[in-house]
């Protein structure tokens, strides 16, 4: 791969994201940056170049929304990009229906991943760059046959649908967009993180628990930053914390990666139209 120098980012306003971004700069890399609120975008580009960025560009987006990643993704196509790092996410336990009638988790976990991945994919492959999809690695396995939960909803059910469509989606790309690299990459427990906010009590509770044993945001920052720009890889690489692996699902995965890009490519057009 030759050396790639400017990185996009989703989720790299707070928690593992943002690790990942602060280490990007320290290594003097050029940044973009996807966020929500215009406010916090200006903070971290401001704090990024002074980490040593020498250039970051700033793009507000609502990754809930497909029209407005729709809209992302074409403005981030038409510039040259080396590498990408999709890591925005969040933990919800009850359904929630976006303004386009997606179910939360799966709209911000997963779809907004698989627009980007898709659109910047043809942009990548032929310099050899890579995308860090954020992943379960095999940990789940989630409901492709209802992933907006409208038939049953359980307590995991939008966490487990959302995350596991990336693991399919990260075991489709390669095939999708010959040259690219991709790496599915399961950080594992991290502290210091925000993801637990919309979470109840209890819930953050067990989270926090958790997390106690987890790794320091900044520790697991360096090594997302190391995914991104370490020497060539395989198509695709499983990582899990911080070991490379093999996965043991990966036919059952594969076997959804029709399955899943129909289904994605069906929502998009519905609200494309
Ligand atoms: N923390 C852990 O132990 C852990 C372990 C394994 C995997 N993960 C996964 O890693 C991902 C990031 O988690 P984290 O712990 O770093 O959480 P976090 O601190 O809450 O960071 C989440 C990031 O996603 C962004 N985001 C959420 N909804 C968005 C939306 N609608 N539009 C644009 N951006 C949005 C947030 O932006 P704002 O700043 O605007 O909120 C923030 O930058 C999640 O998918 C999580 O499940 C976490």
């Amino acid at each position: 791969m030759p050396s790639p120098s400017r990185y996009v980012l989703t989720g790299a306003t707070s928690g593992i994201g943002a690790a990942v971004a602060d280490a990007l700069a320290r290594r003097h890399h050029a940044l973009v940056l996807v966020g929500r609120s215009r406010e916090v975008l200006d903070a971290r580009g401001a704090a990024l170049r002074q980490l040593g960025a020498p250039a970051v560009s700033l793009h507000e987006a609502d990754l809930s929304s497909v029209a407005q990643t729709l809209a992302l993704a074409g403005d981030l196509a038409s510039e040259p990009v080396d590498g990408v790092y999709l890591g925005a996410g969040i933990l919800r336990l009850e359904r929630q229906v976006t303004a386009e009638d997606l179910e939360l988790n799966y709209a911000v976990n997963h779809l907004h991943k698989f627009i980007l991945a898709d659109a910047l994919g043809p942009h990548l492959a032929p310099r050899g760059g890579r995308i860090v999809v954020g992943a379960p690695v095999g940990a789940v396995r989630g409901r492709l046959d209802d992933v907006h939960g409208t038939g049953s909803w359980s307590l995991f059910q939008g966490i487990s649908t959302s995350q596991y469509a990336n693991d399919v989606l990260a075991s489709g790309l390669p095939g999708r967009h010959p040259g690219l690299e991709v790496v599915g990459w399961n950080p594992g427990s991290t502290r210091g993180t925000r993801v637990t906010r919309g979470l109840p009590w209890w819930a953050r509770t067990l989270f926090w628990l958790v997390n106690l044993r987890g790794r320091a945001c900044a520790e697991v920052g360096e090594q997302g930053a190391d995914l991104m720009t370490g020497p060539a890889g395989r198509p695709l690489t499983w990582v899990s914390k911080r070991d490379t692996v093999s996965l043991a699902r990966a036919d059952e995965l594969s076997a959804d990666v029709d399955v899943l890009w129909d289904l994605d490519a069906a929502i998009i057009d519905r609200i494309r139209r």
